[in-house]
């Protein structure tokens, strides 16, 4: 586990998992561009993700819907009227606060918690100055469509990407054949006009959610809760991140969201304090509801009378489990991150994200026949797997420089590999070294990896 942020955030930029974004004109705050490991990486979560929550179950489908929707939609869901944080600014050097800055949860808009931090904290903590009376701030990124920038052509990127999954329950439903209990699941990007973005990629503008509205009869909410607040804890094992430093938090009513009727937040120590991970919200049927009223549109869902059910028409209602992808990635890089041994600094990524799963080396370089061998070794295995070459400097020094980028395993093909079609492969993890069949590469590294 990382001590300290600046270690990874020096890794990131270093080895290009993220970089600051806009570099080149100076950045744009707190805007972070995914380098070429760092695409890897969070590709391979989000598909981990997929396969996981969406193909390995019976009662998933996916959705892939519009970043930018019809502003009725906020209405009803009430993100433009609610989905505020508290701003005060100083009257002296006029920075601005969130005023809530303990950051218990993401909730919103609690009057209550909001007029008690304000007692609290009516002092610049920048110059020291008086703070004026607060004003709530909503987080909605606005743009125009068309031409014409006025009320007319006003749209909003959406802020979650739940309310898609609802305004097309009906859609599904009605291509799907799906029967209640059932979940549509959704990975995309999600915007919000934060106050204060920062910690790195922890709370940007532009963030990407993966979540899942799992629709369900009212009287099971409990056991539907509980059955995802187990799957959620098994996800954070399956990517690797570290449950010692994972805490559940119930959050009181008066600070969850508009909707919620019970909400829990995983919350993880990173570096910079302990902080909201992923969420867990019990929806109730707020959001169907609200978007029957808004559209006109019937979004109830009717049980199959087939002599076994009754046949009536209800709002399903809603669990929620919520992931950060941004959130995820860092969780997992801190969790990962080992300096300990002071000669290397490891990434202990689980196998399964890793953005290379094998680095292979030619012994030597300026021999032409070890060289030859390596690329035919690389060739192969590049079919199955990502894999990276290196032929740089001596192997000691590549050893190092996977292991700083979390490459499980590493392939030498040496003078013994012309005789016998055999090379090491080296564990990023123990530092052992075996030697292995290049036959029976393909099958040794899938079991290792993928099981
Ligand atoms: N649909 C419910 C919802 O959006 P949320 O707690 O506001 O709930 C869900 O957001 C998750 O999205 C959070 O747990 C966090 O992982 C991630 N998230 C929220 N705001 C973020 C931001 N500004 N930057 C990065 N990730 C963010």
């Amino acid at each position: 586990m990382v001590d300290s942020i600046d270690k990874i955030v020096s890794l990131c930029k270093r080895r290009g998992f993220v970089y600051p974004g806009s570099e080149i004109y100076g950045g744009l705050a707190n805007s972070w561009d995914y380098g070429p490991l760092g695409v890897e990486l969070k590709n391979n979560i989000k598909q981990l993700w997929w396969k996981k929550f969406v193909h390995g179950r019976d009662d998933m489908v996916g959705l892939d819907a519009a970043l930018i929707m019809n502003p009725k939609v906020w209405e009803a869901s009430g993100h433009l009227s609610n989905f505020n944080d508290p701003l005060a600014e100083c009257v002296k050097c006029h920075s601005r606060f969130r005023v809530d800055e303990h950051d218990k949860s993401e909730a919103r808009n609690s009057k209550s918690e909001t007029n008690t931090k304000l007692q609290n904290k009516n002092k610049c903590s920048n110059c020291g100055g008086n703070l004026a009376e607060p004003k709530q701030f909503n987080l909605m990124l606005k743009t125009f469509l068309g031409p014409a920038e006025d009320s007319s052509n006003t749209v909003y990127f959406r802020p979650e990407t739940a309310q898609a999954m609802f305004v097309n329950f009906k859609n599904v439903l009605d291509t799907t054949r799906k029967t209640i209990p059932f979940g549509i699941a959704q990975i995309g990007k999600a915007f919000r006009n934060e106050i204060t973005p920062g910690n790195f990629i922890f709370r940007t503008r532009e963030f990407e959610q993966m979540e899942i509205e799992y629709f369900i009869k009212k009287d099971t909410w409990q056991e539907n809760f509980e059955h995802w607040r187990k799957e959620m804890l098994g996800w954070m094992e399956d990517v690797g991140i570290d449950l010692k430093h994972v805490h559940e938090i119930e959050i009181p009513a008066e600070d969850r969201a508009h909707y919620s009727k019970r909400t829990i937040d995983f919350e993880f120590d990173f570096p910079f304090g302990r902080k909201e991970l992923y969420g867990l919200a019990y929806r109730t049927d707020f959001d169907l509801k609200n978007h029957e009223k808004g559209s006109g549109q019937n979004l109830k869902y009717r049980e199959q009378g087939d002599g076994t059910s009754s046949g009536e028409e209800y709002w399903p209602h809603v669990i929620e489990p919520t992931w950060g992808v941004d959130r995820s990635l860092l969780a997992i890089l801190c969790s990962a991150y080992d300096d300990t041994d002071s000669s290397r600094t490891v990434l202990k990524l689980s196998p399964k994200i890793a953005p290379y799963k094998v680095a292979v080396f030619p012994l030597m370089k300026n021999k032409p026949e070890l060289v030859e061998a390596a690329r035919k070794v690389y060739v192969g295995l590049k079919k199955e797997f990502v894999v990276a070459w290196d032929d740089r400097g001596n192997v000691g020094k590549r050893y190092y420089s996977q292991d700083e980028i979390g490459t499980p395993y590493c392939i030498t093909v040496d003078f013994q590999t012309l005789e016998d079609e055999t090379v090491t492969v080296r564990d990023r993890d123990t530092t052992t070294q075996e030697r292995i069949k290049i036959s029976e590469l393909q099958n040794y590294l899938s079991d290792k990896i993928y099981s």
